[in-house]
């Protein structure tokens, strides 16, 4: 199992969302969390100058998946998150070791 973790612009959340349930994804965790980039927050950067970094606000989301379903979210979140202009975010991929349904005691995939 994976977690994928993807820092969007927080209008993109219901377009995400969609191409999500879309492809069969059953839950997602959304943290409004604040963050930087390369421009440093900045929307242009002049040579020479120094600018303080700034903190914009994005949205993290988390869905835990199996494993052979990595691609293919990462693919649509991906689509749905990008406008192509700088911003757009960043997804990123870690292992889970182990996931509990609470109500049920379904574990690992049983349990996403
Ligand atoms: N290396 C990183 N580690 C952790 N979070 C990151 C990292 N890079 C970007 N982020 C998060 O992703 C958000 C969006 O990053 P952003 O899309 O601006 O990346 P970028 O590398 O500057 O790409 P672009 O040139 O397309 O803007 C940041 O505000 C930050 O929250
Ligand atoms: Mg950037």
């Amino acid at each position: 199992m994976k977690i994928v973790m993807a820092i969007i612009k927080p209008f993109k959340l219901e377009e995400v969302r969609d191409a999500l349930t879309g492809i069969g994804v059953h839950g997602l965790t959304v943290t409004e969390v604040k963050g930087y980039g390369r421009q440093k927050g900045h929307t242009e950067i002049y040579r020479g100058a120094e600018y303080a970094v700034s903190f914009l606000p994005k949205l993290k989301i988390e869905v835990a998946v199996a494993a052979d379903l990595t691609s293919s979210v990462i693919d649509a979140i991906a689509a749905a998150a990008r406008t192509g202009q700088i911003g757009d975010g960043k997804i990123f991929v870690v292992p889970l070791e182990k996931a509990v349904r609470i109500r049920t005691g379904e574990t690992d995939v049983d349990a996403l």
